[in-house]
């Protein structure tokens, strides 16, 4: 097996390389100036069995132009397999028709790398399982989670027996493995979309957590408002700490900001989308499930 360093993911890339001791492929990459994608492989993949990381955060769109391309370039110059490792994989949260005249990205996405190449899929916390089921049967299709990983993060740091708090009912899965790792309370919030504004308006009933430390774990951050909205009812619960943590950190605009301004005390993130709040690297984790994949 040979390791490509996708473009968008050169250091998580390097670092599983390392834990596998597999080779790795460099890529030289540039953006024309009328914006389009170059990519080009520079080593040897004949025979290869060839892993490509390569997350697929904003520029969401260059990023899987350059996987496609990478993929192409592999098959092109005789890889026998291509494994295409996307921490975080853009456009799963349209897996569905949620109103009429749209299409579901994800099964677009899936057809156009299917086409490229790609073989087999690893992918940490997909949004939505049912993502998975648009990409074609005969790959080998791994979603890994990350959610203990951040949970360890947080015992190191001295919090165990912390509330896990899921910022809605359908994260709760994410809640119980974090809470399986802190061994404190678990429970979740009740969250509202309007599908037309996408605003989203959340309650916390029920909810027992006056006095305690809460981390809101979530699988992504993007604009914060759901991280805002849980933290600003906890507060009002009477939560004495609040922490978040989730896998992909996209914190687009001003979203850090306003989350540690609504008495977050700490984001934490992983290397799915590298920022100063990726504290918790998906190498080991990616490198485990590569060696499988490689036994298998
Ligand atoms: C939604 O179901 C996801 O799990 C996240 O809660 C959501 O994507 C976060 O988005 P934002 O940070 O914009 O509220």
């Amino acid at each position: 097996m040979k390791i490509v360093l996708g473009p968008a993911s050169v250091e998580l890339a390097k670092k599983i390389s390392e834990l596998n001791s597999i080779p790795i492929v460099p890529v030289a990459s540039k953006s024309f100036p009328d914006g389009e994608s170059y990519i080009r492989l520079e080593g040897n993949v004949q025979n290869e069995h060839v892993a490509i990381v390569q997350t697929t955060c904003a520029p969401q769109d260059s990023r899987l132009m350059q996987l496609a391309f990478m993929a192409a370039a592999a098959k092109t110059n005789g890889a026998r397999r291509v494994t295409a490792v996307v921490p975080y994989l853009a456009y799963a949260r349209q897996d569905k028709l949620f109103l009429q005249g749209e299409n579901i990205s994800i099964k677009t996405i899936a057809h156009m790398l299917g086409e490229a190449g790609i073989d087999a899929l690893i992918t940490v916390n997909i949004h939505q399982k049912n993502a998975f089921e648009m990409f074609p049967k005969q790959w080998t299709k791994k979603n890994l989670t990350a959610i203990p990983l951040l949970a360890e993060y947080f015992v190191k740091r001295g919090y165990a027996k912390a509330f896990a708090l899921a910022p809605d009912k359908g994260a709760m899965y994410i809640a119980e493995q974090a809470q399986s790792v802190l061994q404190g309370e678990a429970g979740h919030l009740e969250k509202q979309r309007d599908r037309y504004t996408g605003q989203t308006s959340q309650t916390g009933k029920g909810l027992n957590v006056k006095g305690q430390t809460v981390i809101i774990f979530d699988d992504i951050i993007s604009t914060g408002g759901t991280i805002v909205g849980a933290a600003k009812i906890l507060k009002e619960l009477g939560a004495a700490h609040v922490y978040t943590a989730c896998v992909h950190g996209l914190l687009i605009g001003d979203a850090e900001k306003r989350i540690l301004d609504a008495g977050v005390e700490e984001i934490v993130a992983t290397d799915s989308v590298p920022s100063h709040v990726s504290k918790v690297s998906l190498a080991p984790l990616i490198a485990k499930a590569l060696k499988a994949l490689k036994s298998g």
